[in-house]
């Protein structure tokens, strides 16, 4: 199963501008803080970090969502919040009431938030469609970087500044996935966008996320050779990178690949890039109906994955995309014939934890004394 670039395109671009919320609602965001909630930045000691991907409208209108997010995250991330076409829906015209009261909401709770996303594809306003040159792609990342992320510098400790560069099935670290940046810009778009993002907050940590990486199959190893030799050839120019992201949306019905993943992984550690953990959930929807079953399923899917990594790197952190099965993009595309809502997220629609919970606690733990890095 392969996900078709024009229909998640499409999807992204719409589902990022979700939700419409006075200044004054979201305002009020950063007020929610939870005094029981003193917590070490990054999480309990020992412990790889946990997070969500988090919205800030949802935040606003759920309590019981909101109290879940502040006592289970030690990290969140915005959803959608901190995409171009939210922060920068005018050529002229940037809009951070949402990124600002999600950064105030997590200062006021201790959590850290990490940021998503600078150079990607998806999710685009549509003025960018009228740049037409290099010089003026170029222009237009670099401020549109330099605006980001100097307004967040020293409080967004880790950047996705690349989301999923390659195409998906790719021949080589040159097959980069088509949009407005690679069509003036070519390869060099991501050496731009990582060396503005450094120069703008020195300390942030640089992230190049991508998908696909750990399953069997041919399309599958082509994506795991090709994200390494774009790795090396960013190292060999000198490019700044500290991470790479795996986004880690699990299929149950495909195959891990653990000696090709833990081979990609080797390389990644080889290169001395850490490896986080950035948007895990398990796509359920091929999965029988009962609910037991199921849950038990889709935890077995991360708990192979989990070990996988964890016993070739110790991941930064482990993030969910999103808390709870209340609030989860799967059924956009990935809608249970049955009509049953699907459960790919640690905890259901009315916030009880399941066994995907579980699991991650466990490996939040299992391997912390192995690792020293
Ligand atoms: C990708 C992106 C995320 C989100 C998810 C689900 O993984 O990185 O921002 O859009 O797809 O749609």
């Amino acid at each position: 199963m392969s996900i078709k670039a024009p229909t998640r395109r499409d999807f992204l671009a719409g589902a990022a501008g979700a939700g419409v919320l006075g200044a004054a609602t979201l305002s009020s965001l950063s007020a929610f803080a939870t005094p029981a909630s003193h917590r070490a930045p990054g999480g309990r000691a020992g412990l790889i970090p946990y997070g969500s991907a988090v919205r800030a409208d949802a935040l606003v209108t759920d309590v019981a969502y909101r109290e879940a997010i502040v006592t289970n995250c030690d990290i969140i991330v915005a959803e959608g919040e901190m995409k171009w076409l939210d922060v920068h829906p005018e050529r002229n015209a940037y809009r951070f009431e949402k990124a600002d009261a999600l950064v105030d909401f997590a200062r006021q709770n201790g959590i850290e938030i990490r940021g998503h996303t600078l150079a990607w594809y998806g999710a685009m306003p549509a003025w960018t469609a009228a740049i037409d040159s290099r010089a003026e792609a170029e222009a237009e990342l670099v401020v549109h970087i330099e605006t980001v992320v100097s307004r967040y510098r020293g409080q967004i400790p880790s950047w996705d500044v690349v989301n999923e560069a390659l195409v998906d099935w790719p021949e080589d670290a040159t097959s980069l996935r088509p949009s407005i940046w690679t069509r003036w810009l070519g390869a060099d778009y991501l050496p731009i966008a990582l060396r503005t993002t450094a120069a703008v907050d020195p300390e942030t940590r640089l992230v190049l996320n991508e998908y696909d990486v750990e399953f069997r199959g041919a399309r599958f190893d082509a994506r795991r050779k090709a994200l390494v030799q774009l790795l090396r050839s960013l190292r060999d120019r000198d490019v700044p990178l500290h991470a790479v992201g795996l986004q880690s949306h699990l299929f149950a019905d495909r195959a891990l690949d653990r000696e090709g993943l833990q081979s990609l992984l080797r390389d990644v550690a080889s290169l001395e890039l850490d490896v986080l953990i950035t948007e895990l959930d398990v796509i359920d929807d091929r999965l029988p109906g009962d609910i037991g079953e199921r849950d038990g399923r889709v935890a077995g899917v991360a708990r192979d994955y989990l070990e996988t990594v964890c016993e070739v790197v110790r991941p930064k952190a482990i993030l969910t995309w999103g808390l709870s099965d209340r609030y989860t993009w799967v059924p956009t595309y990935f809608k249970r014939h049955d009509g049953m809502p699907n459960r790919p997220l640690p905890f259901d629609a009315d916030l009880e934890p399941k066994p995907l919970f579980d699991v991650i606690e466990e490996f939040r733990g299992k391997f912390a004394s192995r690792w020293t890095r």
